[in-house]
């Protein structure tokens, strides 16, 4: 069952390789740790536009030739990037007219990087031109296994407003909307008396003292994504002339989009993910969990993803950069295989002496081969080379799906909202947290993935559905499933109007409901629900009309009325919570919606103790990851693979330590 187009023989392991900022005597060493530690992916090139295209159309090709050759002699494959993230200064200086401008009008200043505006026919043309440079000299390399475009699109240049930005999006509307009339009403423009005129007079949600249309704001986000993903093609399109490798690039995947990851998705053949642990998040390893749950959530039949990115300890760009403790840097590894990456990549080899981000680790650290990160980096090695058979299998599949969109997402964030604190990602990671302590795996999904095969559908702050995808959801629970809608649900179409005739809109009739006003509540205010569960942040007044009350208010504003209520329909049902409730009150009431349902954990375990099963052709195997200080007990039979040793019914898996059992 291995994935054809899979980059390399097993699970990938390696990083960015950056030699271009070491002299060649490193280079020796650094194949030599390399295969020391059993790398057998590298990503080449990504930042060195500038050392390659030296001026204008003139190349170096004589030390990139000599890199290539030396890792393909050492049997090392390369994931070779186009260097388009980071143009070189010549061209800035050339062009400065391509740097990305601000709302407020401010030009970015070079020196940064992805320091362009993505709707610059300039940059693309020299884009175009190094792509096909690269893809002509190496598209056919036996050591290039994969190509990687760019690097994290949208990381810096997600938004730009400056005058070409602002023509596209005309265009760009021009298309979606045909007439001006259209768009004056999808926005409802008549609002402030707005009404366009001339598509000249649309302008990006530039610097504003007063609040841009919501409308507007969301189809400037749906616009810049969908650039950038032009960006992506125009590459892809070059590059694929000279090779059949696979193309793809590396996505940013944790609790919030800068592009449409979901839809970006679909035209990726390796879906691959950049993920850096936030230190500084009480909840990190669920947060990484989440990740990879939207990981296997958007990747081709769920199957195998890469993890492009990750750290070997700590980042350089937050205000605490924390250090990885000893053995995390195998657990976060193995909890991304677990969950159904089949790599485990590293930014970057070698730590950097010099340049922005000198203090950011690497899979070689300043302090050399001698060092905590460097054994760990072997042991992991060591480690993907042991599970190579799991390579191509998939996650079980999930019985639990919560939903995520970035639409959504956008269209809560953007303009004035009841509760303007609010992050999208709140509520599906609160979700989520109460299934992952439970070890009951969850995929996190886009609302128009295919729900047959959930019992259990999640909708969190689905601020904005379309009416398919809320007919989808259901029929659903038509068929059978339990289906939990969250407030703030619901309340948009996808042109960003409120669904009229009482909250949640799209999903009033499925829950047999109707909120007529929301009571938002303020910062430390607290409310109790006659279950006993704390609310905070969310309340509504809401009615039952064809729906059983669950748990109801029992102070507060709305003492006495009904605040989470459940409609039998079809052969499942449909709850709805318009509470905004604590963790311990998810996490009751989860144990309630599972009861009776196929929903269950893959292993009971203490908390702490992550247990994630992968299933292929002829084998199943079980990961546990004790995050915790105990050691835990676990009753498995079958063979473990790190220690080569035979299980017998019962696996103690040491404090901090991973375990992977073939079934
Ligand atoms: C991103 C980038 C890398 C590097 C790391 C640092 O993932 O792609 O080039 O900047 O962040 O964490």
């Amino acid at each position: 069952m291995t994935h054809g187009a899979w980059p390399t023989e097993g699970l990938s392991f390696g990083g960015d390789y950056n030699p271009e900022q070491w002299p060649r005597e490193i280079w020796r060493e650094d194949v030599a740790l390399m295969r020391e530690a059993g790398v057998n992916l590298v990503t080449l090139g990504v930042f060195s536009w500038g050392l390659v295209e030296i001026d204008d159309g003139r190349f170096d090709w004589e030390w990139f030739d000599e890199i290539v050759e030396l890792l393909h002699e050492n049997g090392i494959g390369i994931d070779l990037a186009t260097p388009t993230a980071a143009p070189p200064s010549w061209l800035l200086a050339k062009h400065p007219e391509l740097l990305p401008v601000d709302a407020d009008g401010h030009r970015q200043a070079p020196g940064g990087r992805l320091g362009w505006c993505p709707s610059s026919p300039v940059f693309r043309r020299y884009a175009e031109r190094i792509a096909d440079a690269l893809g002509e000299r190496y598209g056919k390399h036996p050591a290039v296994r994969m190509w990687h475009v760019s690097n994290e699109l949208g990381g810096g240049n997600g938004r730009c407003y400056c005058d070409e930005s602002a023509a596209a999006f005309r265009s760009w509307l021009e298309r979606k909307y045909g007439g001006l009339d259209e768009l004056n009403a999808a926005w409802g423009t008549s609002f402030w008396g707005h009404r366009y005129t001339d598509f000249e007079q649309i302008m990006p949600p530039r610097g504003s003292t007063a609040a841009h249309s919501p409308a507007l704001q969301l189809d400037f986000e749906r616009f810049s994504s969908d650039e950038l993903l032009e960006h992506f093609r125009a590459e892809r399109s070059v590059l694929a002339r000279h090779t059949d490798r696979p193309i793809t690039t590396n996505l940013m995947v944790n609790t919030g989009d800068v592009v449409d990851y979901p839809r970006w998705a679909r035209e990726l053949p390796i879906v691959a993910n950049d993920h850096y642990v936030i230190g500084a998040d009480p909840h990190r390893e669920q947060e990484l969990a989440f990740a990879d749950d939207r990981m296997r959530g958007i990747a081709r039949d769920r199957g195998p993803w890469m993890m492009m990115e990750h750290s070997t300890s700590a980042v350089a760009w937050q205000p605490v950069n924390r250090a990885k403790a000893p053995r995390e840097l195998l657990r976060n590894s193995l909890v991304h295989v677990a969950r159904g990456a089949d790599a485990a990549m590293f930014f970057q080899w070698r730590a950097s002496a010099a340049g922005a981000e000198q203090f950011h680790s690497a899979m070689v650290p300043h302090a050399g081969r001698d060092s905590k990160v460097f054994r760990e980096v072997v042991e992991l090695g060591s480690a993907l080379r042991r599970l190579a058979e799991v390579q191509g299998s998939t996650v079980e599949r999930a019985k639990v799906a919560v939903l995520w969109d970035t639409e959504a997402d956008w269209a809560l964030r953007r303009g004035l909202k009841p509760r303007r604190s609010m992050s999208y990602s709140d509520e599906p990671r609160r979700w989520h947290r109460a299934f992952w302590r439970r070890n009951i795996l969850v995929d996190v999904v886009p609302p128009w993935a295919d729900l047959d095969a959930y019992d259990l559908v999640v909708v969190p702050t689905l601020f904005l559905v379309s009416d398919e995808d809320a007919a989808r959801i259901a029929a659903a629970a038509e068929r059978g499933a339990t289906v939990v809608v969250g407030y703030l649900s619901g309340i948009v179409d996808p042109d960003d109007r409120v669904r009229l005739g009482g909250y949640p809109g799209a999903f009033r009739e499925l829950l047999g409901v109707s909120s007529e006003e929301f009571f938002p509540l303020m910062t430390d205010e607290q409310v109790e629900l006659d279950t006993g569960w704390r609310v905070r942040e969310w309340s509504e007044l809401l009615t039952t009309t064809d729906a059983e009350v669950v748990a109801g208010y029992a102070n507060g504003p709305l003492s006495g009325s009904p605040a989470i209520s459940r409609r039998h329909t079809g052969n499942g049902s449909a709850w709805y919570v318009s509470a905004g409730l604590e963790e311990d009150g998810v996490a009751a009431l989860l144990d309630r919606l599972i009861e009776g349902t196929g929903v269950a954990p893959v292993l009971p375990a203490a908390e702490g103790v992550e247990v994630v099963r992968r299933v292929g052709d002829a084998a199943s195997w079980l990961f546990v990851v004790n995050h915790g200080s105990e050691d835990e007990e676990l009753t498995v039979t079958g063979h473990e693979l790190l220690t080569d040793e035979p299980v017998d019914g019962r696996l103690v898996v040491p404090a901090g330590e991973v375990r992977v059992i073939r079934e």
